[in-house]
């Protein structure tokens, strides 16, 4: 699909347990995209793509409120256990990311904003959904990093299949051009067992979670690939929108973002 990647290693962190050790490791010469696909980088690339000015993720509550206190203009924003944090602006819902154009949003979320903190230390941080996978690649195969690594957040202490879902097809997109290694091949294999986003969204433990809540809508809307164009890049601790060749050309009225 992209010109031959020189030799780049790609690379798949699975779950939060070897998350907790990327600090430790050597990231020098690697992008590493983050996945927290239900739902934290996924409200993240919808907020972009509307407009969001700037995102904070940040490790803890205490974080988000003492950063607050520099920012007093920021909204707060995530979740513990998927609800909206008590005397926070908003929760982790991509819909609710879709009217904060010109925000800075402070986030904190069980498992996507420490991932991203995790490997604040690698040359890139990109941020990475189901929603932006084909700009994801692009971006990617035009920086033609030595090393990719996909890092998926998982759910608590666990795997994510939406993660590793998301994470596979954009390993997809490289298969034939880089060298997988095994954790890239699994992530890899499981997205070519699901022909159809839904069906990987909506069995992962997340999802049915989220559904059972009455929040299916929100699965569905984070199962649409390539919906935006936008790129998240981390740097310093900000997530911006990477400057795209045609500007952010994603943000659309609230009426034509679906019925949802
Ligand atoms: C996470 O960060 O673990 C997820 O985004 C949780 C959620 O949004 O419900």
């Amino acid at each position: 699909m992209f010109d031959r990647c020189r030799s780049m290693i790609l690379d798949a962190v699975l779950n939060p347990a070897e998350i907790a050790l990327l600090p430790k490791r050597d990231l020098s010469n690697a992008t590493c995209v983050v996945f927290d696909v239900l739902r934290a980088t996924s409200s993240m690339i919808t907020g972009l793509a509307h407009g969001v000015a700037e995102i904070r993720p940040v490790r803890t509550i205490e974080e988000a409120l003492a950063l607050k206190t520099e920012l007093p203009h920021a909204i707060l924003g995530g979740e513990r256990h998927g609800e909206r944090i008590d005397g926070f602006d908003v929760g982790n819902s991509p819909f609710e990311y879709r009217d904060l154009a010109g925000r800075t949003v402070i986030s904190t979320t069980t498992n996507g904003t420490v991932a991203l903190r995790a490997c604040e230390h690698a040359d890139r941080v990109l941020v990475g959904a189901a929603l932006n996978l084909n700009a994801l690649a692009e971006v990617i195969s035009e920086a033609q990093p030595e090393r990719l690594v996909v890092v998926c957040a998982g759910t608590f202490e666990e795997f994510a299949l939406e993660d590793a879902y998301a994470a596979g097809k954009l390993i997809e997109a490289f298969e034939r051009d880089a060298e997988l290694t095994d954790s890239a091949r699994a992530a890899l294999a499981v997205a070519k067992t699901y022909a159809d986003p839904l069906d990987a969204l909506r069995q992962a433990r997340n999802g049915r979670a989220l559904s059972a809540k009455g929040r299916e809508l929100e699965v569905d809307w984070c199962a649409q690939l390539s919906r935006f164009t936008v790129v998240g890049q981390m740097q310093e601790g900000i997530i911006r929108a990477r400057p795209s060749k045609g500007g952010v050309k994603d943000a659309v009225p609230a009426e034509s973002a679906g019925a949802v």
